[in-house]
C-alpha cells in the first residue's frame, strides 16, 4: 500500500504495471483507463477513432500518466500486431490485458445484413481471440498477468434483437473459461465481465435509444472493473442485482424465456424508436434544403 493525495491509501499493486485497454475512446474502456490512474500503471490505449482516443489520451496525460496511444482497428492483423509489439517496444512486459473493443448491431436476425454480421463476430469475438493468443505467448513467458473479457449479461437473458451480437458474447464466455486452466498453469488470471445495459456509445451504435430502457452509471462499472484487476475473479456481473437473473435463469427456462422475450421486445421498439427520430431528422434536412434550391 502507498499513500496519494489526500491521504487516501491506495493499493500499490497495479503501479507500473503494463494494462492495454482496447477501445478506450469511449464508455467503458475510457472510464477505465481514467479510474485507474489513481494506481499509476503503464497504459496502452486503442481505438480506431483518432480524435476521440486522443482526447483520452490528454486526459490521462494531464494526470501524469505513462502512456502509449495506439489508433487501430482491431480485426486488422497488422494493428493487432502492432499494439503488442510497440507495447513490449514502449514498456517490456504486458501484465494486464482488458478486451472491452466492441460493439452491437440491434437487428432481426432475417433481415440482417452478412456484412453486419462479419463485423459483429470479427470485431468481438475473432479479433479478442486472435489478439489474446499473442498476448497470452508473452504473459506465458512472464509467468502472470491478467486477461479480461467484456461479454454482456444477455448471454444470460438473450435478446432476440440482438441475436449474433449475443452470439458472440455467449462466446466470449466459453472462450474465457475453455482458456482458465491452461492460463492457470502459466500463472495467468482470466476474468469475464457481465455489464447489464451501461450509458455509452453502444446504443448509439447499435442504433437503439437508449431512453427506452434504463441504463446505469458507467463509472461503477469501471470501479468495479478496478477492482477485479486488484483482486481477479472469474466472473464480474454487473450491477450486482442482475446476479440474481443470471442465477434465476438458470434455474427457471421458463422465467429465461419470459424475460429474454420482454427484453427482446424493449430492444425492438428502442430500435424503431431510433429508425423513426433519423427518419424525422432526414425529412426535416430535405424540407430546410428546398426553399435554397428555390432561392
Ligand atoms: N454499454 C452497455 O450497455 C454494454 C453492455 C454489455 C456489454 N458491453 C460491452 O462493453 C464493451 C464496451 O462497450 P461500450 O458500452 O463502452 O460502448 P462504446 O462507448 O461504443 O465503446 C466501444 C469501444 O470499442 C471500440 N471499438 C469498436 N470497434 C472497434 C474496432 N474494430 N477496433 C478497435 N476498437 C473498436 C470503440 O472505439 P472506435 O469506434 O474509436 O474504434 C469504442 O472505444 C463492448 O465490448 C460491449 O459489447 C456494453
Amino acid at each position: 500500500m502507498n499513500t496519494v493525495e489526500k491521504g487516501k491509501k491506495v493499493n500499490s499493486e497495479l503501479k507500473g504495471k503494463v494494462i492495454i485497454i482496447t477501445g478506450a475512446s469511449s464508455g467503458i474502456g475510457k472510464a477505465v483507463a481514467l479510474s485507474l490512474v489513481k494506481y499509476q500503471p503503464k497504459m496502452v490505449i486503442f481505438a480506431r477513432r483518432e480524435k476521440k482516443l486522443m482526447h483520452t489520451a490528454r486526459a490521462l496525460k494531464r494526470q501524469g500518466m505513462k502512456l502509449l496511444p495506439i489508433v487501430g482497428d482491431i480485426r486488422n492483423r497488422e494493428d493487432r500486431v502492432k499494439l503488442v509489439d510497440f507495447t513490449l517496444k514502449a514498456f517490456g512486459t504486458i501484465d494486464v490485458l482488458i478486451n472491452n473493443a466492441g460493439l452491437g448491431r440491434a437487428s432481426l436476425f432475417v433481415d440482417q445484413s452478412e456484412e453486419e454480421i462479419d463485423e459483429l463476430i470479427e470485431t468481438n469475438f475473432l479479433s479478442l481471440v486472435k489478439l489474446t493468443q499473442k498476448v497470452a505467448q508473452v504473459m506465458k513467458e512472464q509467468q502472470n498477468g491478467h486477461i479480461v473479457n467484456l461479454s454482456t449479461s444477455l448471454v444470460m437473458l438473450p435478446a432476440y434483437p440482438f441475436a449474433v451480437y449475443c452470439a458472440t458474447k455467449s462466446a466470449i464466455m466459453t472462450f474465457g473459461d475453455s482458456i482458465r486452466k491452461e492460463m492457470q498453469d502459466y500463472g495467468v488470471s482470466v476474468s469475464t465481465v457481465f455489464p447489464g445495459p451501461y450509458n455509452t456509445e453502444f446504443h448509439e451504435v447499435a442504433h437503439c435509444d437508449k431512453e427506452k430502457f434504463a441504463v446505469y452509471d458507467t463509472q461503477k462499472l469501471a470501479n468495479k472493473i478496478v477492482r477485479l484487476l486488484l483482486k481477479p475473479k472469474d466472473n464480474l456481473i454487473q450491477p450486482w442485482f442482475f446476479s440474481i437473473y443470471s442465477w434465476l435463469s438458470k434455474r427457471s427456462k421458463r422465467f429465461k424465456k419470459k424475460v429474454s422475450n420482454e427484453i427482446g421486445d424493449s430492444i425492438l421498439k428502442a430500435k424503431q424508436a431510433k429508425e423513426n427520430e433519423l427518419k424525422i431528422e432526414k425529412e426535416q434536412i430535405k424540407r430546410e434544403k428546398v426553399p435554397a434550391i428555390i432561392q
